[in-house]
C-alpha cells in the first residue's frame, strides 16, 4: 500500500500502520492509523480505485457534495490519481448489525428493529432529496448492499457512490430486500419478517410503489442467483411476496 509523499507532508505525518484491510470486490480499502509528533494515532479510511477514473471521480464529487448537503458520509481528507483518504466512521457495518440482530433473536415487531430500519429509511430520504436538489432529478444509489451502511454511535453513515445514477427509489428499496432475503444462511424465516417489515417502513417513509419494489427485488434475486451459481426458488420467493399481498401491506402510493 502506498500513501502518496504530499499526504504525509500536508499532514506533518511521521509513520502510518496498517490495522484492516476491508473485505471488497473491486477495490482496495483499508483501516490505517496516521501518526503525527505526540504519537497520537489519525484514524483514516484509504480507498484504492482499481476500476476507471470515472468511478473515482464521480465518487469524490458524490461525497464532496452529499456532505454539503448533510447527508453523513465520511469526510474526504485527501485525493490523489486513484485514491481516497477519508474519515475512518468506527462502528459496525449494517449487514453485521442486522445478522446479530438475527442470532440474538430479537423480535422483528421490537423498539431496536423498528429503530434500525426507520434509520436506514431516513438516510436513504436524506440522500434522495439531496440529489434532487443538486441535480434536479431522482438519483439512486445502487449499491445498497448492507456493507454499505456503517451504524456508528447511533448513527448511520453511507458510503460507497461510483455506481449511483439516474433511477427509481424502487430499484434501490427492491435490491436491499432482494440483498436482505439472500443472505447466507437464505430466506430465513426472521428475515422473510424482518424485510416485511422494512417494506411497510419504506412504503411510508418514502412513498413508494410496492409493486415496482417487489418487481425490482425479483429481478435482483434472479442476478443474485446467476452470480452466485445457484438458484432461488421462485415459488419461495412468490409465497412470501404473496403472503405481503395478503396482509394488504402492499399498495400503491403514488
Ligand atoms: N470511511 C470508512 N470508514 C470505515 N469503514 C469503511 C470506510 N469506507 C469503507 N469502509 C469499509 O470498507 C468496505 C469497502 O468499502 P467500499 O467503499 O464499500 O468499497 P467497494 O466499492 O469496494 O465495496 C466497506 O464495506 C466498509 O466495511
Ligand atoms: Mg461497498
Amino acid at each position: 500500500m502506498l500513501i502518496p509523499e504530499r499526504f504525509y507532508e500536508e499532514n506533518q505525518i511521521k509513520s502510518i500502520q496498517i490495522n484492516e484491510k476491508f473485505y471488497s470486490k473491486n477495490n482496495d480499502v483499508y483501516f490505517i492509523k496516521a501518526y503525527r509528533e505526540g504519537n497520537i494515532p489519525w484514524n483514516l479510511a484509504v480507498k484504492f480505485y482499481k476500476r476507471s477514473r470515472y468511478s473515482f471521480n464521480k465518487e469524490v464529487d458524490l461525497l464532496r457534495h452529499l456532505r454539503e448537503y448533510e447527508v453523513m458520509v465520511p469526510d474526504i481528507y485527501f485525493t490523489s490519481n486513484n485514491l481516497i483518504i477519508m474519515e475512518y466512521i468506527a462502528g459496525e457495518i449494517m449487514l453485521d448489525r442486522i445478522l446479530s440482530l438475527e442470532e440474538s433473536e430479537v423480535t422483528c415487531s421490537s423498539e431496536e428493529v423498528y429503530q434500525t430500519i426507520n434509520q436506514l429509511a431516513q438516510w436513504l430520504l436524506s440522500f434522495y432529496q439531496a440529489m434532487r436538489k443538486w441535480k434536479k432529478r431522482l438519483y439512486v444509489k445502487e449499491d445498497v448492499n448492507l456493507r454499505n451502511f456503517i451504524y456508528s454511535q447511533g448513527k448511520i453513515y453511507g458510503i460507497d457512490f461510483e455506481n449511483t445514477h439516474p433511477g427509481v427509489i424502487e430499484a434501490d428499496v427492491g435490491k436491499l430486500c432482494a440483498f436482505l432475503l439472500t443472505y447466507t444462511p437464505e430466506f430465513t424465516e426472521w428475515r422473510c419478517s424482518f424485510t416485511e417489515k422494512l417494506i411497510r417502513i419504506f412504503s411510508k417513509e418514502l412513498l413508494l410503489d410496492t409493486e415496482v419494489v417487489i418487481r425490482a427485488m425479483r429481478k435482483e434475486i434472479t442476478v443474485i442467483a446467476h452470480r452466485r451459481k445457484t438458484s432461488y426458488s421462485m415459488e419461495v420467493v412468490n409465497k412470501i411476496i404473496d403472503s405481503w399481498r395478503r396482509e394488504r401491506m402492499v399498495y400503491k402510493v403514488l
